[in-house]
This record gives C-alpha cells, sequence and structure tokens, in this order.
C-alpha cells in the first residue's frame, strides 16, 4: 500500500471576501453525454499527467470552502470543483432553504413536485457556485431502525427510482451535478465502514441497483460509492460493482467519487472503477493521500493506464459541461471551514412556498374517525402537548448537523442537514392559524404527564405531539449511534398521548418520525386521528396546519411499511461485521406478503377527507418480446364531498415459475380530482417492469406465464386485479 507521500503542488482555492450579492443565474446550457465528451476529450487530450490527477484528487478535509474540492489547473485550465452535502439542501450554509426531507418527498408520491424540489435545490446550489450536490440519496429502507432512512425514498426501489431520476433531472436542469449515493448497501450505520454487505445478484439488481439503473438513465453525473464492504471487497475497491456493473451494465458516463475516507488504496480502487477520491486525505486530516503523487507514480510503474487517468478525468470534466458549468458559473459562496468568509449570497428566493406545500404533500394521514379536519369555529380550547410542538429554546441550529433532539423534529441528523434560516414550529403554525379564536393551552415538558392530563382534560381537542430522530453514526444523540436503539416514540411519546387519551376522548397524535415507529396506543377509541407528518424542514408547523385545518387534502402515502410488532419486520439493524442480506427480494412490503403478515399500515397507505372509487380497470397488451407494451387503465372517481388528490398505485404479479414475491410496485400517478369528478389514469409496463434478472446468463429477461395488474389505493388496499400472459 502507497502512503506516506504528499500530494502534488496545488493551486489553492482562496476564500471569498465579504461580498453581498443576490441571486441571478442565468439558465445553463446543457449538452448531451456525446457533446459533453467531444469537448472534454478536446480540454483533457493537452493536460499532463499530473494536470488530469490533480483533477481526481480531493483537496483534503477543511483545507479548503466546500465539504469537498478537486485542484485547479491552468494551461489548459479546469476549475477547482466544489462538492457540498447534501440531499435536501444546501450544508454548512446561511440564506439557503432547509427542506423536506427525502423520505417525505417520497410519501408525496407526486413525480411533479420531486422534480421541482431537485429544480429549486439546483438553483440554490448554483446560486451559490457549487458544482456539485452531494444527493440524492437512494439507500433503500432495509431496516426499519436504520439511522439514514429518513435521507432517501422508502423501502421500495420502484419508488426510489422514480423519485432518484425526477430528483436527479431537477437538480442536473438547473446545471448542477447530482450525486446518487451511496453505491451500494450502506443500509445501517452500525459497522458502515467496518462490515461488509453479502448480497446475491438478483437481489442486488432487482432492489438495490434498481433505483440506480433510473438515475443513469435520467443522466446522473456521479455516484458516490459507500463505506462499507461488499462481498469482502471495499464498496469503492470493488470491480464488479462499479466496472461490471455501473461503468458496464449501466453504461453509466459520468464519474464515480469515494465518500468521505472511503478510499482504501490506489492502484486496486482506481483499476476497479474508482474516478476522484474525497476529500483526498487517506484518513480525514492526514497530510497524504492516494491519490496525487502516488497516482502518478502508479503511472510511471505501470500499474495504472495513463489512458485509465485521462478516462477519470475526462468523466469529470464531461460532467462538468454537461451540465455548462464552463459558462456564468456563479463564484463559489460557501464556506465550510470558515463561515463568515463566505460570499453573502441569497438563493432561498420564494422555495418556502414548495417546502410548505410539499411537507403537505407530504403527510400521511393515518387514523381519521372524522375529527379531522378541525374547524376554528367548533373549538374553543386546544391543548398542545409533547416537546415536539415546540421549539428548541436555543434556536433550530443549536447543535451541529442536528444532533440533538431538542424540540419540534423536523430533520434527522448527519450530513444530509442543512442549517434552518427559520424554523416554524407546530406551535408557531398553529398560534399564527387560530389567532383569538381558539384559547390555546401546552405543555411541552414531556415528562410530567399528570400535567399533559390535566390540559387535555380541560380542552376540546387535544393535540398530541411525538417524534423519533436518527442520523449518521459519527454523532451520537441520547445513546443513538446513527440507528436507532429502538422503534419506541422518543421523549416519552407513548406515556403521554396514553395520558391525554385518559383524560380526553379527542386525542389526534402527530408525529415526526425518521422511519416507522410502534404505535401500542393506535387502537385506543380516544385517540381519533394520527398524522404522520415526517421530516418536514423549515415550514414544518405552516405545513401542518394545512392538513390539520383542511386547506390541503391530504395525499400522502406511506413510503415504508408500519408493523404492529417489532418482530414483524423481516430485518433490523444488526451488529455484526458480516451481513447478510438473508431476504433477498422479501423486503418491506414483499416481506409481509410473502409471510402474510398483517402490517399495521401498510406501504402505499394513507387516508383523505374524500373517498375515491376505482373502476374498469383494463389491460391492454402489444408487441412481443423485449418490446411488449402492457397498458392498464383505470377510472378514478372522487366520490366524497371535498376535492382531493389519490394516488392510484400499479402492483405486478410475475408469473409463479420467477420465484417472486406476490407483488411489486410498477407504477403510480397523483390525480387532482374535484368532489364528483372522475379522470382516466393509465399505466404502462415494458421490457423494464415485467423482467426480473436471471443470474445465471446474467441478464434481465421477462418470464413467460400469467402476470397480474393490480389496482388499488395502497399494497393492500387492490380494487381489480387483470391478467394477461407472456409467450
Ligand atoms: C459522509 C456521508 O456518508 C456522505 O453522505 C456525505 O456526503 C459525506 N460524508 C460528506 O459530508
Amino acid at each position: 500500500m502507497e502512503c506516506g507521500i504528499k500530494t502534488l503542488p496545488s493551486i489553492l482555492i482562496t476564500a471569498g471576501t465579504l461580498l453581498s450579492t443576490s441571486l441571478a443565474a442565468p439558465t445553463p446550457q446543457l449538452l448531451t453525454w456525446d457533446e459533453a465528451y467531444i469537448k472534454a476529450e478536446a480540454l483533457v487530450s493537452q493536460m499532463s499527467l499530473e494536470q488530469m490527477v490533480n483533477i481526481t484528487t480531493g483537496t483534503k478535509w477543511r483545507r479548503t470552502p466546500c465539504i469537498g474540492n478537486t485542484y485547479s489547473v491552468s494551461e489548459p485550465d479546469f476549475p477547482a470543483l466544489c462538492l457540498q452535502d447534501g440531499p435536501l439542501g444546501i450544508r454548512h450554509a446561511d440564506n439557503v432553504t432547509a427542506g423536506v426531507a427525502g423520505v417525505t418527498a417520497a410519501s408525496s408520491w407526486d413525480k411533479q413536485a420531486i422534480r421541482e424540489r431537485g429544480r429549486y435545490m439546483g438553483r440554490e446550489f448554483r446560486g451559490k457556485g457549487i458544482h456539485v450536490q452531494l444527493g440524492p440519496s437512494v439507500d433503500i429502507v432495509r431496516a426499519p431502525d436504520a439511522g439514514r432512512n429518513w435521507e432517501g425514498f422508502g423501502e421500495d426501489p420502484y419508488l426510489q427510482g422514480v423519485a432518484g431520476a425526477e430528483t436527479v433531472l431537477g437538480i442536473q436542469e438547473e446545471g448542477v451535478v447530482a450525486t446518487a449515493k451511496h453505491y451500494v448497501f450502506n443500509n445501517q450505520e452500525t459497522n458502515r465502514k467496518a462490515s461488509t454487505s453479502n448480497v446475491d445478484e438478483r437481489t442486488f439488481h432487482e432492489i438495490y441497483l434498481w433505483p440506480y439503473a433510473r438515475m443513469v438513465e435520467a443522466g446522473v453525473g456521479s455516484v458516490m460509492c459507500s463505506y462499507n464492504m461488499i462481498d469482502d471487497i471495499w464498496g469503492c475497491e470493488n470491480d464488479y460493482t462499479m466496472n461490471t456493473v455501473l461503468k458496464g451494465e449501466l453504461g453509466f458516463r459520468g464519474y464515480i467519487m469515494s465518500d468521505w475516507g472511503a478510499t482504501h488504496s490506489t492502484v486496486l480502487s482506481v483499476n476497479s472503477g474508482l474516478d476522484m477520491t474525497m476529500p483526498g486525505d487517506i484518513i480525514m486530516g492526514d497530510d497524504y493521500t492516494y491519490f496525487g503523487s502516488n497516482l502518478t507514480d502508479a503511472v510511471d510503474r505501470g500499474e495504472v493506464t495513463a489512458e485509465r487517468v485521462a478516462d477519470m478525468t475526462t468523466r469529470i470534466v464531461a460532467t462538468y459541461y454537461k451540465m455548462g458549468q464552463d459558462k456564468d458559473f456563479p463564484e463559489t459562496a460557501v464556506n465550510f471551514v470558515n463561515r463568515t468568509m463566505a460570499l453573502e449570497v441569497f438563493v432561498q428566493a420564494d422555495h418556502h412556498k414548495h417546502v410548505r406545500s410539499m411537507g403537505a404533500a407530504g403527510t400521511v394521514l393515518l387514523k381519521n374517525d372524522g375529527v379531522l379536519p378541525l374547524s376554528i369555529d367548533s373549538i374553543d380550547t386546544l391543548a398542545l402537548i409533547g416537546s415536539d410542538a415546540s421549539d428548541d429554546p436555543n434556536g433550530p441550529n443549536s447543535c451541529v448537523s442536528r444532533g440533538c433532539s431538542n424540540g419540534t423534529l423536523a430533520m434527522g441528523w448527519g450530513s444530509g442537514t442543512a442549517d434552518f434560516p427559520y424554523l416554524i414550529t407546530p406551535h408557531q403554525g398553529i398560534e399564527a392559524h387560530v389567532g383569538d379564536d381558539v384559547e390555546l393551552t401546552y405543555t411541552f415538558w414531556d415528562w410530567d404527564v399528570e400535567e399533559a392530563a390535566e390540559i387535555a382534560r380541560q380542552a376540546d381537542i387535544a393535540l398530541v405531539f411525538s417524534n423519533a430522530d436518527s442520523g449518521e453514526e459519527h454523532i451520537i444523540v441520547d445513546g443513538n449511534v446513527g440507528d436507532r436503539n429502538n422503534l419506541s416514540l422518543w421523549h416519552n411519546g407513548d406515556a403521554l398521548i396514553e395520558a391525554a387519551a385518559e383524560a380526553n376522548e379527542n386525542v389526534v397524535v402527530i408525529i415526526h418520525a425518521v422511519s416507522p415507529v410502534l404505535m401500542p396506543w393506535i387502537d385506543n377509541p380516544h385517540v381519533r386521528a394520527v398524522v404522520w407528518s415526517g421530516i418536514p424542514g423549515q415550514e414544518s408547523g405552516n405545513s401542518l396546519v394545512d392538513i390539520l385545518f383542511g386547506a390541503v387534502n391530504p395525499s400522502g402515502r406511506l413510503p415504508y411499511t408500519i408493523a404492529r410488532n417489532e418482530e414483524d419486520y423481516g430485518v433490523l439493524v444488526v451488529n455484526e461485521t458480516v451481513i447478510e442480506y438473508t431476504e433477498k427480494l422479501e423486503l418491506g412490503y414483499k416481506h409481509f406478503d410473502a409471510h402474510d403478515i398483517e402490517p399495521l399500515f401498510e406501504f402505499g397507505f394513507g387516508l383523505s377527507y374524500t373517498t375515491f372509487e376505482y373502476s374498469e380497470v383494463e389491460v391492454d397488451t402489444e408487441g412481443e418480446g423485449d418490446d411488449i407494451k402492457v397498458t392498464a387503465t383505470v377510472e378514478v372517481t372522487n366520490s366524497g364531498d371535498v376535492d382531493g388528490a389519490e394516488i392510484p398505485q400499479a402492483y405486478i404479479s410475475f408469473p409463479e415459475s420467477a420465484g417472486e414475491p406476490p407483488k411489486h410496485l410498477r407504477g403510480f400517478e397523483k390525480v387532482y380530482l374535484k368532489a364528483g369528478k372522475k379522470s382516466k389514469v393509465t399505466f404502462e409496463f415494458g421490457k423494464t417492469e415485467l423482467s426480473i434478472w436471471d443470474s445465471d446468463s446474467h441478464e434481465w429477461v421477462i418470464p413467460s406465464g400469467e402476470f397480474t395488474v393490480h389496482v388499488g389505493a395502497s399494497s393492500r388496499d387492490i380494487r381489480d386485479s387483470v391478467s394477461f400472459t407472456v409467450e
């Protein structure tokens, strides 16, 4: 192993001088990959080996303004690239939007809104002179207690794929490189840097690779290889996952960067497909790198070819050109090392409106016996109970990277965070909404259940707030090392809910949670409604008000399964160094279906203030072989008396001989319908949706036999099923 050699001399990035500007970035001119490669090859062909290597090497931890930077080169000129977290907005920066987390975006099941979320994030990153956004995260929710579940888009590969691709398209339309991460099998925080995830080829392709395939089709510019090992080989040294699959099978034309400190070698990494080492150091904070002069030496020794280094560089340069970053690219306006030195650039525009509406669109109404929506006219006193309704007295950013749990939960912790410009708490949102018309009483002291009961007893309606938090392993919150120690509500939540329900027959529970929790009180009739508010970001209280008081009719649907008991889940986080994915394809709802376990709330579930009827499901097949096209249509009618949106979902059952779990999500749409109106919804399935991975031929194949399309309102609320045969 080569180490101990200092990196090449660099052209350092200078920190910005203090200046205040507002955002007026021109629309970037995007190129196709082919066009971008022509420009990149022309530039890279003029570069020396040292120059090429500089473009692939990070400038090391905390040496330059962004969370990751590459070195610039001159003659020919290529700038230092700025890479910055994270999946929901710009980390370590001021005057930015702190929006909903990936999982809450996913629970909107709204493709257009997810694309728009990507766009506004792209505009903010570009406006701050950041070339590469370190998101989206598409880590599948494998274990309900895994710490970073809230950063990605849930338990289902199809949903992850749609949300991932829409996010990539949105970010990149604005001229910023999106990064799909963490490739691959980084599905828990425990031992993430010391474990191997062992997964069979079919499961890899059908579950974990699926979202990457969709993002590659969407043109994603970069992919981050993960900390963990895969079948005993480090993620960033893995020839199979990087060269064979990502660059080979999927035809990925962008570049692979390491997760921070996930590079373990020079020759093996580079020859296995790693194109950029981040943040550059061998061990973060040391003075050494596996790339830099170690890489030029490896070329001199003949262990890495000069062509491979040119390929690495061309991939990076082409991605830069593809996003139109060579024209009118703003000066970098973040400074992670010294925040006060960052240029003052305001990029938020009116993005708060999108955050508010997506916070509401991503809210899932789990239970409602008719108590919701609330009407100000019929309430005199409303009790707010639980610290999750209130603010952190030290401010919403009191703990670095949200590494504590004080007040309402609007973000998990770790690198997936942004600093809040402000945080509207539920208390503030409700207070602003009800004004003087309703008397608000409250207790935010979670451990005094008697006080909670007393306040509840005197109110018309008691709103009880609780949460469950998690994050990345380098921060420990209340003994939780990233992953959660259990699936219970935090801050005495269950006891508060039970105490309130003992004292008042009209309890509404509001939960902000990173992923599923246990709800031992769910069948208590006094708990009349449960609102699942997810991880809503800076507009939390306003989004909640929109749902509680009916300005928005809930249409969020669960992006994961909520089980009745912890043991019902097929997988939980394990404290092992060998993590066998023995569940194979039976992940999430597929596990519950395959083992006939009744979930508490199934994948795809969510209530509305209106009702929807489904009729006339029809299926039509055209073409054959790989050109087959199957079309399913359904008529959806808003049969209630409130306008609202429905999310019809299409699930496919494969022929029995395929050996698949009972059903797979393969289509969904969000349709807005005025009361009494109906609309025809169409789903199309082709080779992608109808194939399984054949581990013998190493190919996607459409199995022959009888398929069934199930159309319904959730994975368990199937309204009609129609079969078709593939010869
Ligand atoms: C490690 C995290 O796993 C990754 O998601 C993040 O982008 C980098 N740190 C940089 O903060």
